[in-house]
């Protein structure tokens, strides 16, 4: 089974003061979150779409979805308490409610990052069933510059060799939990990103390309923008 776990569990500090976390936020005429889920619900690939948000924002959720796009291939359940703890509540919903396979993949991806495409989740697909896991990535455009104390530069990476993470990021679910399982809670406390954890344990994630438009709505800036991407690609389909 394919699975796409949608991570809608955070409450979206750096947007500042709004009526609603920012995934619930209208950019066309539906909310962010909805542009999301329709992606994974028209992938014929996808056989199911865990949407997790957080705990008092579930009825809303529900109702969302019945007023917009109500599929059957979506379920939802409760978010963690940081991304990755996300993640994991959503792979242990899919354990209890569906069983694991060995093959079984979760495509994780960012309910805020509504401009992926089609080619990405397939590429996805693809990628995780032959490597295991997969990191959604651009080539650094700009030169990366390392200061550790935040002061003076301590290192510039070759750009060539630089990439910038975006989601989707994909696993094979079982192998995922076991590694996580593994880990000690220092280390999960740094473990930012799902795809580090693999990278720790020297375990191999095959890169798929990204796209510079799949950007994440993090600030008001991002929403400005995504509000924008969306009325020009309007005028040019028009
Ligand atoms: N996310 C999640 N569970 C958490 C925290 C974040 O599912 N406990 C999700 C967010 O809802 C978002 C995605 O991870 O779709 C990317 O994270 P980010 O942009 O950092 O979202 P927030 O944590 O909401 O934002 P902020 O850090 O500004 O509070």
């Amino acid at each position: 089974m394919i699975y796409a776990g949608i991570l809608a569990g955070g409450i979206g500090k750096r947007m500042g003061k709004t009526e609603l976390p920012k995934q619930f936020l209208t950019i066309t005429e539906k909310p962010i979150i909805i542009n999301t889920l329709e992606q994974f619900v028209i992938n014929s690939n996808v056989d199911k779409v865990i949407v997790a948000v957080p705990e008092n924002w579930l009825n809303y959720t529900i109702d969302l979805i019945k007023e917009y796009k109500y599929s059957d291939k979506i379920e939802i359940t409760c978010g963690g308490k940081d991304r990755n703890d996300t993640i994991m509540q959503i792979c242990k919903y899919i354990e209890e409610k569906f069983g694991l396979k060995d093959d079984d993949i979760i495509i994780t991806h960012d309910a805020v990052r509504p401009f992926l495409t089609q080619r990405i989740i397939n590429d996805n697909i693809e990628a995780c069933k032959q490597y295991g896991a997969t990191d959604t990535v651009i080539q650094a455009t700009d030169t990366i510059v390392e200061s550790v104390d935040k002061e003076l530069i301590s290192n510039i990476p070759n750009r060539e060799y630089m990439y910038q993470g975006q989601t989707p990021q994909s696993f094979k679910i079982k192998e995922l939990m076991n590694i996580y399982n593994e880990l000690t809670e220092d280390e999960k406390n740094i473990l930012t990103d799902a795809c580090k954890i693999y990278a720790i344990k020297n375990k191999n994630v095959k890169l798929v390309k990204g796209e510079i438009y799949n950007i994440k709505i993090t600030t008001q800036y991002d929403l400005k923008l995504a509000k924008m991407m969306v009325k020009i690609k309007g005028e040019e389909d028009a």
